[in-house]
C-alpha cells in the first residue's frame, strides 16, 4: 500500500464511509474497496449500505446515482463528477417517451447504464448479469429495450420469442464497439493453444459469436476461479485485468485488443477519491420525484434476479 492509500483507509475508517469500487477502476482503488464488484453486484452493496454514514463510489455517474436513488437519505459521494458514462446519455428521453406512447403494452426494460429520469420510465431495470433472465421473466411479446443494442442482441438470442424495441436504435459503448469483430482475440487464441476467449455482452454481436463464453465483468470474475485454461483473452475494459491476475497468480490474462479504455472511469483517481472522501463532495443528488419511481425499477430488478 501506498501512502495515500493508506490515508485513504484511514479516512474512510474514522468517517464510517462505505467504499464502493467497479471492476474497471485502476488497480490503486480497487485495493482500498470495502467492495469490487460489477454493476448488479454494486446494486445490492448499495442496497445493504444501511448502516455506513456515506457512500463512496467509485465508478461513473448512473452508478452513483443509482446508490443514491437506493439511500435517499444518506450522502453519495463521486470523486469526480465528470465520470460520466457516454452510453447512459444515449438515450433521449423524447426517444424513450415516444417508445412508450406507440407501443403502451410493451414493458421497459433498460439497463442500468441509463439515467435517473429514464430509470423513472422503465418496468424494471437490468444489467448484463440479469438482462436475459429478466426479459424472460416479463413473458412479454414486445419489450422497449435500450440503450444497449448490442446486450439486446445477448438477450435476444437467449430469449428468441420475444420482439426487443430499440431505444435508441444504435446505443453502444464505444468502448466495447472498439474489439470490433474480434479479429485480434481470435488471432491471440490461434497464438496461445488452450486458451479461452471471453466477450462482455457489450462487444458487436460478431465478437460475442466468436468468443468462448459472454460474460458480465462479474461472470469474469468468476469463470477465472473455475476456468481450466491457463490463458484467457479478456474482451472488457482493461481495468478487470488487474484484479483477475491478483485473485488468480497461477494464470494469464492478456487483452483482447490494447487500449480499451473507459475514459470516464478513469475519470477517479486516487487523489480525487482522497479529496471526495475529507471533503465529502462531489455530493450526488436525484430530485425525489424522480428517484421515487427510479426506485421501483431497481429494486424490481433486484427482486427478479
Ligand atoms: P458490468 O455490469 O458487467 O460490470 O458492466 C458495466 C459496464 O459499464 C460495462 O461497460
Ligand atoms: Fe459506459 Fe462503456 Fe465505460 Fe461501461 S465501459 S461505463 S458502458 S462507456
Amino acid at each position: 500500500m501506498n501512502e495515500l492509500q493508506k490515508k485513504i483507509i484511514e479516512v474512510k475508517k474514522q468517517k464510517n464511509a462505505l467504499l464502493l469500487v467497479h471492476n474497471y477502476q485502476v488497480a490503486e482503488i480497487q485495493e482500498v474497496a470495502d467492495f469490487l464488484g460489477d454493476s448488479l453486484e454494486l446494486c445490492r452493496k448499495a442496497q445493504e449500505a444501511e448502516d455506513a454514514d456515506m457512500i463512496v463510489f467509485c465508478g461513473v455517474d448512473f452508478m452513483a446515482e443509482t446508490a443514491k436513488v437506493l439511500n435517499p437519505d444518506k450522502k453519495v459521494v463521486i470523486p469526480n463528477a465528470k465520470a460520466v458514462c457516454p452510453m447512459a446519455d444515449m438515450l433521449s428521453m423524447d426517444v424513450l417517451l415516444d417508445a412508450k406512447k406507440k407501443y403502451p403494452e410493451a414493458p421497459v426494460v433498460l439497463y442500468v447504464n441509463t439515467l435517473a429520469e429514464a430509470k423513472a420510465e422503465a418496468t424494471v431495470t437490468c444489467t448484463s448479469a440479469n438482462a436475459d433472465k429478466i426479459v424472460k421473466k416479463l413473458d412479454a411479446k414486445q419489450v422497449i429495450f435500450g440503450p444497449d443494442k448490442n446486450l439486446g442482441y445477448y438477450v435476444q438470442k437467449r430469449v428468441p420469442d420475444v420482439e426487443l424495441i430499440f431505444v435508441p436504435e444504435d446505443g453502444h459503448c464505444r468502448v466495447h464497439r472498439f474489439f470490433g469483430d474480434g479479429e485480434e482475440a481470435i488471432k491471440l487464441k490461434a497464438e496461445n493453444p488452450g486458451s479461452e476467449v471471453w466477450a462482455h455482452p457489450e462487444c458487436e454481436p460478431e465478437f460475442q459469436e466468436r468468443a468462448d463464453y459472454v460474460l458480465s465483468t462479474g461472470g469474469m470474475v468468476k469463470r477465472a476461479k473455475t476456468t481450466p485454461a491457463k490463458t484467457i483473452i479478456v474482451g472488457t475494459e482493461e481495468g478487470i485485468i488487474s484484479r483477475l491476475q491478483r485473485e488468480n497468480p497461477d494464470k494469464r490474462f492478456l487483452e483482447a485488443k490494447p487500449y480499451a479504455v473507459c475514459g470516464a472511469m478513469k475519470r477517479i483517481t486516487l487523489e480525487n477519491l482522497y479529496m471526495a472522501l475529507v471533503g465529502e463532495e462531489p455530493v450526488v443528488e436525484v430530485p425525489e420525484d424522480i428517484a421515487g419511481r427510479a426506485r421501483v425499477a431497481i429494486e424490481r430488478m433486484l427482486e427478479m434476479s
